[in-house]
């Protein structure tokens, strides 16, 4: 398969393209358009024409054609699940997963916008103002073309976080996915263009080494919504010269004290350590963990890890292969670097391919870069820790800041944790989670800015104006 740009609802055919690789075994899964600078013009252009009318059809109208999008996508669930299963190696029945739930994000998002209204402000509560001699009308206006930027990890689910709430707030788009994972986004790109009137979504693909950068400063762009990595995140935020949602990294610990259900603990760890092989920015990536139960919640992690299945996506395992040999490479060194500084392997600290087996390492200590680096891969380390306090400090430890996980049975300790750790989210006594996708999904420090979550999304796209009636 060839994807083609969609520009004004026009799909357009490029000179040049990159193959897309499966990451299991290498074979050719499509080739992706590489779009040129000329294309990145047309597509602003054409967002910015369309937003003089879409920002005027009414709310009606807007929320019926996203919840169309969401029927159409939904009919299409199992043959972009299976172009996203090859193309990303993500588990089959995750990626079914995760179309049902772009499909159910789009649904809500409409139904939400419905509830978000104006609102009129009396003056005369302010010393000085007579009764209704200052009235304010307070509207909320989209803020033209946005720029959402997807990652690889969700390419179908993290675009439509982004392009759902532009679209129903009044902004026109112009989307680029990352290059793996890009066929299946131009599938629910054409879903899109063939509901929407022309030019209000535009879909883009093509190298960021020649296009990126350009596209981040182009003139037309009122608001950039991007997820990725810490690195790029940091490189927009120099560039943009609009608002910018960035939602990054994490390195999310799990905290375990001593009073903790240790069985339950350890299948949450697992669980958010190793699934989709920890390829999550809300997978767990450090356990740190009270000495005196250490060895029973080890003990515990390696039953449920040595009960992982490791494979094909297709076939639904557990563990499957890296998004690329570059980022098993990156792994693998991480492993090494741990292991040569003392670290004790468990389990895994092995590779083949692309896949990294699911590695468990004891007595990680701050030396070691596993301790602080984001592997985006199996691999979790354990640091042990003498009391809570210190466990306060080892979690707080990290430049990053996206949710951390408190296992304890005592309610008031998960409150002090919970409020003092350095955090956009802490979840008590279960691993970390976007989802519910209708609460806010904060991130600090390196972890990003801006908030995402349903209605946060909706409220971050539009800018509010006052329109004051003088009598
Ligand atoms: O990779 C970043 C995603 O926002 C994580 O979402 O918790 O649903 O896997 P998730």
């Amino acid at each position: 398969m060839y994807t083609k740009l969609i520009i004004n609802n026009e799909e357009i055919e490029t000179s040049q393209y990159s193959s897309s690789l499966n990451p299991m075994d290498g074979s050719v899964v499509g080739n992706v358009s590489i779009a040129t600078i000329e294309n990145v013009d047309n597509a602003f252009s054409s967002a910015k024409q369309a937003f003089k009318t879409w920002k005027n059809t009414s709310a009606h109208e807007r929320m019926y054609k996203l919840e169309l999008v969401a029927g159409a996508l939904l009919q299409k669930k199992n043959e972009i699940a299976a172009l996203l299963c090859s193309e990303i190696s993500k588990p089959m029945k995750d990626c079914i997963k995760e179309v049902e739930r772009s499909a159910e994000y789009i649904l809500f998002t409409a139904h939400t916008y419905r509830t978000i209204e104006g609102r009129l402000v009396d003056g005369d509560r302010m010393p000085g103002i007579n009764h209704l001699q200052k009235t304010a009308i307070v509207t909320y206006e989209p803020l033209g073309v946005v720029l959402a930027i997807s990652p690889f990890n969700y390419p179908i689910n993290l675009a439509v976080t982004k392009i759902a709430p532009a679209l129903a707030t009044g902004n026109t788009v112009v989307f680029k996915p990352a290059s793996a994972g890009a066929i299946s986004a131009y599938l629910m790109m054409k879903i899109f263009s063939e509901i929407m009137p022309a030019g209000v979504v535009n879909f883009i693909t093509g190298k960021s080494s020649e296009i990126g950068d350009y596209m981040l400063s182009h003139k037309e762009v009122d608001m950039i919504a991007f997820t990725g990595s810490t690195q790029i995140g940091r490189h927009i935020q120099e560039l943009a010269k609009c608002p910018v949602y960035l939602e990054l990294g994490g390195k999310d610990a799990a905290l375990v004290l001593a009073d903790a259900d240790v069985a339950k603990a350890a299948n949450e760890i697992v669980k958010g350590g190793f699934s989709y092989s920890a390829q999550r920015c809300t997978a767990v990536k450090r356990v740190v963990v009270e000495d005196s139960v250490a060895d029973e919640l080890i003990g515990n992690i390696l039953t449920r890890v040595f009960q992982l299945k490791v494979g094909k996506a297709e076939e639904d395992a557990d563990i499957t292969a890296l998004i690329d040999l570059k980022s098993m490479g990156y792994v693998m060194e991480l492993i090494n670097d741990a292991k040569n500084k003392g670290a004790e392997l468990l389990c895994g600290g092995y590779s083949e391919g692309s896949v990294v087996y699911p590695t468990v390492l004891d007595h990680v200590t701050k030396e070691m870069r596993i301790y602080s680096e984001e592997p985006f891969g199996p691999v979790l380390p354990i640091i042990r820790v003498q009391n809570m306090e210190e466990a306060l400090s080892t979690v707080n430890d990290s430049k990053y800041g996206l949710q951390s996980d408190v296992f304890t049975q005592d309610i008031n300790k998960a409150m002090y944790l919970a409020n003092n750790i350095e955090a956009g989210t802490v979840q008590i006594n279960a691993k970390s989670d976007r989802g519910p996708d209708n609460f806010p999904f904060p991130g600090i420090k390196d972890s990003g800015m801006g908030n995402a979550g349903l209605k946060d999304a909706l409220l971050s796209m539009m800018k509010t104006k006052v329109i004051v009636i003088n009598l």
